[in-house]
């Protein structure tokens, strides 16, 4: 029996007003601080007031169902522009992200790697990660990258797109460590990967986060991420319907059944 299975009857889960948390912002800047966001595809609005804060240094589980979210939740706070963030604020280190286009928010060391990982076609593994330090900020050396992901090393000479996905994913997460970066975005990094590759990715993401570097983490995987992160929050229908501790969501029965279906 899981760890999960033993703990049931606990209280039912009572959805608290998140909406709160958007006053946080004001009073305490947190490391980084989204700040009651509101995001729109078109006329489609999606993001309908998330607010959350994530410590320096942690690792913070960002879930939800399919279509809850969270996807656009990342591309907001990246100021990629689709969805277009309409209000709210986005704080990294006092520095105002909602004031910036990716491109600012990427050197104000935000780095956002998306689910398709977006290998460059035509370029070797080495290339891929010299590409990214084109310009400054610079961050790991390549040779640091290599020692975090061997697996890269033995294949720097490689053309990116012929990788295994746990590969491909291992040098986009590489790529982001190229630059100088505070917080690394990882929109579903587990998708399609065998377990033993998960391990792997989850043992250097323990090795990110020691480095100081701050990591919200997106999983269709509940439970992996949840045994990973510090703490979580959940979106339901683009709003926060928890936040809390990771903990919290593993031992909360209703909580994992009604946003999470695990
Ligand atoms: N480009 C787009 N144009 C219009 N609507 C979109 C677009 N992309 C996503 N949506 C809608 O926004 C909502 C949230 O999608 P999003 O991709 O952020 O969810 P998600 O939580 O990441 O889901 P998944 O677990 O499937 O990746 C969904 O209803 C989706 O249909
Ligand atoms: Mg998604």
């Amino acid at each position: 029996m899981s760890e999960i299975e033993r703990d049931t009857g606990r209280q039912p889960y009572v959805r608290p007003d998140f909406s709160k948390n958007a006053n946080h912002a004001a009073t305490a800047p947190a490391f980084l601080a989204v700040h009651d966001i509101h995001a729109y595809y078109g006329e489609s609005y999606i993001v309908q007031g998330v607010s959350f804060n994530v410590h320096e240094g942690e690792i913070l589980a960002l879930l939800g169902r399919n279509g809850a979210g969270k996807t656009s939740t990342l591309r907001a706070i990246a100021q990629i522009g689709s969805p277009l963030m309409t209000h709210g604020e986005v704080w990294l280190d006092h520095q105002p992200l909602h004031r910036m286009s990716s491109h600012e928010a990427s050197r104000a060391g935000l780095s956002l790697v998306p689910e398709d990982r977006r290998i460059i076609a035509g370029l070797t593994v080495e290339e891929n990660l010299q590409l990214a330090q084109i310009a400054p900020p610079i961050g790991w050396s390549i040779e640091r990258i290599y020692e975090l992901f061997p697996r890269l090393g033995e294949r720097r000479k490689q053309e990116g797109v012929t990788l295994s996905g746990g590969e491909q994913q291992m040098l986009s997460i590489g790529r982001a460590l190229a630059r100088d970066i505070k917080v690394l975005l990882l929109d579903e990094p587990y998708e399609g990967l065998a377990p033993v590759i998960v391990d792997e990715i989850e043992k250097t993401l323990n090795i990110i986060k020691q480095q100081g570097i701050t990591t919200i983490l997106v999983e269709q995987n509940a439970v992996r991420a949840l045994k990973l992160a510090d703490r979580a929050v959940i979106l339901e229908s683009g709003e926060v319907v928890f936040d809390g501790t990771a903990d919290d969501v593993l031992h909360n029965e209703q909580l994992r059944h009604d946003y999470l279906a695990i």
